[in-house]
């Protein structure tokens, strides 16, 4: 079952499965990275819903990003990449941490003199996309595996999209109420993508300090801290949250909301205090993680 529908690839980058396959192999080959020690999944670690668990993700030469791990899991359907909301596809997408110093570090034109020396790629280049391996070759098939990262099977999944009313339990059943009636949530996060994919400042910080989030690509003051909305699915394997990984708990995410956001003068007007009792707290707590689908892994073991 896929509620999110049908992958949509794009024109200049025709799936098929060899493609996505050498895209794997890439994801994971730390050879990507100046000294060999991180690969695309040193951060984005399958069984975390291809996220790290860290506040900030540690790169070659013990080197700090800035921003938390995004889940890779229905990257597929993004609209526009990254917390900026600024990168069209997932294509241009790679290049970023490969060449990112505190990421993999790694200069391209090396890069590829590097991995045309690999038969295993030289060849796979060849038959896939009949020419040598380059940075076509290498962005093109990693993102062809990335849009095979897939999880739309949770048992809320299976409560709402099959009509099959047995699989949630109450608790779970009314903090999808709480979720969507009483609260303002599915304003920016909506079934089914849970995520509208605009950036939006969702009171944070009343002052955003160092990282100003979208600012930093227009510098248009409107931008002060906004980020991309992510998805909520598989939140439960995505702590900590936000953009900084400030926040390390579900409990205290809602803790954020109920307060209604820290005021800062572009917060969005839909963000508003609320009260919720203990019990609609775990409730909306257990609705959260009736989100998670693992059936995922089933390909990573
Ligand atoms: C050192 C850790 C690290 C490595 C290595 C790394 N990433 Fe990331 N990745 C991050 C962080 C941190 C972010 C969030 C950055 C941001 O949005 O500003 C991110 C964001 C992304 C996103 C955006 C997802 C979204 O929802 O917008 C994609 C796609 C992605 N990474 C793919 C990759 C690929 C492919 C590789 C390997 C070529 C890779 N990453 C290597 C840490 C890493
Ligand atoms: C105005 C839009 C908006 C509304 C309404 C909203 N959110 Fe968010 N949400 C965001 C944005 C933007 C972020 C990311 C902010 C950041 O990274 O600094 C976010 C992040 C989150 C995260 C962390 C996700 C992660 O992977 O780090 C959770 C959980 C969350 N919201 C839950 C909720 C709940 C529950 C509600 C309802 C009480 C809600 N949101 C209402 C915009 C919104």
């Amino acid at each position: 079952m896929n509620v999110l529908g049908e992958v949509i690839h794009p024109v200049d980058n025709p799936f098929s499965k060899e493609k996505a396959d050498l895209g794997r192999k890439l994801f994971f080959d730390k050879r990507l990275s100046r000294d060999s020690t991180i690969s695309c999944a040193s951060c984005h670690i399958p069984q975390y819903a291809f996220t790290d668990r860290k506040m900030f993700s540690n790169g070659v030469g013990g080197g700090q990003t800035e921003r938390n791990a995004s889940t890779l899991l229905n990257s597929a359907y993004l609209k526009t990449v990254m917390f900026d909301a600024h990168l069209q596809s997932l294509e241009l997408q790679v290049i970023v941490p490969i060449q990112e110093h505190v990421e993999m570090d790694m200069n391209m034109v090396d890069l590829i003199r590097r991995l045309r020396l690999i038969p295993e790629y030289q060849n796979a280049a060849k038959s896939i996309f009949n020419r040598e391996f380059d940075a076509f070759v290498l962005t093109r098939s990693i993102s062809a595996f990335e849009r095979t990262l897939i999880s739309t099977n949770s048992r809320f999944d299976q409560f709402y999209y099959t009509n099959n009313s047995s699989v949630l339990t109450k608790d779970e059943k009314e903090g999808w109420k709480i979720f969507t009636d009483k609260l303002y949530c599915t304003k920016c996060h909506p079934a089914p993508y849970f995520t509208n994919y605009t950036a939006e400042n969702n009171g944070l910080y009343y002052e955003y300090g160092k990282d100003q989030g979208r600012f930093r690509i227009h510098g248009d003051t409107n931008d002060i801290g906004r980020f991309k909305v992510p998805t909520l699915r598989n939140i439960e394997l995505t702590y900590p949250y936000m953009h900084d990984g400030s926040i390390p708990t579900i409990e205290e995410v809602i803790k954020h909301y109920a307060k209604g956001g820290k005021g800062h003068y572009n917060q969005s007007d839909i963000i508003q205090p609320f009260e919720l009792s203990d019990k609609e707290i775990k409730q909306l707590k257990a609705f959260l993680f009736s989100l998670t689908d693992t059936s995922y892994m089933i390909d990573f073991h």
